[in-house]
Order: C-alpha cells, then structure tokens, then sequence
C-alpha cells in the first residue's frame, strides 16, 4: 500500500501533507507534518499539481484558500472540528456589530465562511503575537475561549473570548494532571494552549505542536508529560529517541484526526477524490484573513 501511494504520488505530481496529530503511519508516509502554522505556509508555497490533506477539514479548507489552483484532496470529508462548528459566521458578524471597534481574530481552527467575517486569522504558534501587532485595545477572539484567555494572559488589550473549545484538551481536569504529576514527580509537563486555565497554571510550558517539536531537546528532563493529543508522542519520539514521553491522559486522542487511515489515503490518491472547494466569494475574503497572518506571524 505504501509503494502504490508513493507510486501516484509521483505520477500525480502530489504531496501528501499531515499534522502532527495524524495515526504513526499516515505521518511516516507524509512528506511534511507540522502544526496548523507551518501547514498552512506549505500550502501556500509549493509546485505540486494536488495537496492530499491527512488532517481535519478547516486544514484542508485552508490548504485550498491558499492555493486554489491545486486540487486539495481531504480522504474522509467526514474528519471535521467540533470546535470550529462552535462558530458561525452569522453570529460573528452579529457580535462585530455590537463591538465595532474590536478587531475580529479568528482561530485557523474555523469554517471558511468564518475565516471570510473576520479581520485575521491566527494560529496557537502565532496567536500571541499576531494580537500584540494589532492597532486595535480590543479583540473578539474566536471560537477557542481556552487560547483567548491564553493569549490575554500576554497582552493588556481587552479580549473577549467566544464560547467555543476543543474537547479532546477540555476535558483534561486539573485533577487529572495533579495525579499524573504525583506518578512522575522528576517530568517537566508541556501542554497545549487549547488547555483550560488550571492547566496552564500547573505546566512548566505551554506550546503549540510544532513549538513543542523545535523546543523539546531544550528541555534537560528525561521524562515528559505531554499534555495535547496522542499522536505528538509519534513525532517527539522520533526527534527525542532517548526521552520518555508521558501522555498526560487516556482522554487527548482526537477521534476525527484519527479518521485518515493509509487504505483511505490510496483510494483518495486514485479517484483524486473526495476534494474541498470553498466558494470564491467567501475565498477570497478568507483568504485576506489568512494572508494577514501569514504576513505577520
Ligand atoms: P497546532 O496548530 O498546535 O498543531 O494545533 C492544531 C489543533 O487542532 C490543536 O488541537
Ligand atoms: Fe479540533 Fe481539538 Fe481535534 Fe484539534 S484536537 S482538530 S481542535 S477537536
């Protein structure tokens, strides 16, 4: 399976991109992984002919906003976010009336059409400082409610948080890290800014993916409890073979990044199919929002 995959790859003229969050094998075979930031900079910067998107919806939705020339192919249409369903564009333009001096920061984690009513995106890698190079003193931060009282804890402008969160990493309860602090009481702890607060609080450090990717063999502990969804251990494995790395809970496995699957992946490679189009109205203003970004991240 494997060979037939990199066999039309190379007579599509593809590439095969995954997050970090994908099954072992659907990253091995990738030809880049990476968090929502560096994805959506591979998207916007390659010669492929078409982008096979092993990820969640709003990824490939993404892929497409940036390079709508390419065929973005996503191998199960039915890999979506709950928390980027949390938001819909007509309760966001709704909301931006009501605050009209408030710069509109969506998360990458969201429906085209939301991305469309906003003023930029951001992701958990850039969304700090993206808000701090805003001109605006207040922001509607959407959906994710746990990144915008992450990202308020780092700015004086006024954040007003949607209601909308990732259940893989809200579920994680304080109680939960206590106990697992008490196992290993020699791991330094890194979570997810999709975190809740007490969370944040008790961790040592607090990145997106792929920050925890460039910064883990910075860190001189042996032992890592990892505190954001499952596959990461894949990824820090392979780039940090002599640490042990702790899943911080059962409960951080996503099951719609989990949905790609290399039978999918093959069959999505041979039927070209199923593919993700945005309608261009909406692209092209979503894409503004990306583009900022991309420019000041
Ligand atoms: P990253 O951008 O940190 O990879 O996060 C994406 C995501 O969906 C986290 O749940
Ligand atoms: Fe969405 Fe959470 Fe899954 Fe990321 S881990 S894709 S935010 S549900």
């Amino acid at each position: 399976m494997i060979k037939e995959i990199e066999k039309l790859k190379k007579q599509k003229k593809a590439i095969i991109l995954a997050h970090n969050y994908q099954k072992p094998e659907v990253q091995d075979i990738a030809d880049f992984t990476g968090d929502s930031l560096e994805l959506s900079r591979i998207a916007a910067d390659n010669d492929a002919d078409l982008i096979l998107f092993c990820g969640v919806h709003f990824m490939a939705e993404s892929a497409y906003i940036l390079s709508p020339q390419k065929k973005v192919i996503l191998p199960d249409l039915s890999a979506g976010c709950p928390m980027a369903d949390m938001a819909e564009a007509v309760d966001v333009l709704n909301m931006k009336e009501k605050n009209p001096d408030a710069a509109v920061v969506t998360y990458i984690n969201s429906s085209a059409e939301v991305k469309a009513a906003s003023d930029i995106c951001v992701t958990s890698a850039n969304a700090v400082t993206i808000v701090n190079k805003l001109q605006n003193d207040t922001v509607l931060f959407i959906p994710d409610k746990n990144l915008a009282n992450y990202v308020q804890r780092f700015t004086s402008k006024k954040i007003i948080p949607w209601k909308g969160f990732c259940p893989t990493h809200d579920r994680f309860t304080k109680e939960e890290l206590i106990a697992i602090k008490q196992k290993y009481p020699e791991a330094y702890v890194i979570v997810h800014p999709e975190c809740r607060p007490e969370i944040i609080d008790l961790a040592d450090n607090v990145w997106s993916t792929g920050q925890m990717v460039k910064n883990i063999n910075t860190i001189p502990h042996k032992q890592i409890i990892v505190g954001t969804e499952e596959g990461m251990l894949h990824k820090l494995k392979k780039i940090a073979p002599e640490k042990e790395f702790i899943l911080a809970s059962k409960g951080f496995m996503c099951p719609n990044m989990k949905k790609i699957t290399l039978e999918k992946i093959l069959k999505a490679l041979q039927d070209e199919q199923p593919i993700v189009t945005v309608k261009e109205d909406t692209r092209i203003k979503a894409f503004m929002a990306l583009q900022k970004m991309l420019e000041l991240s």
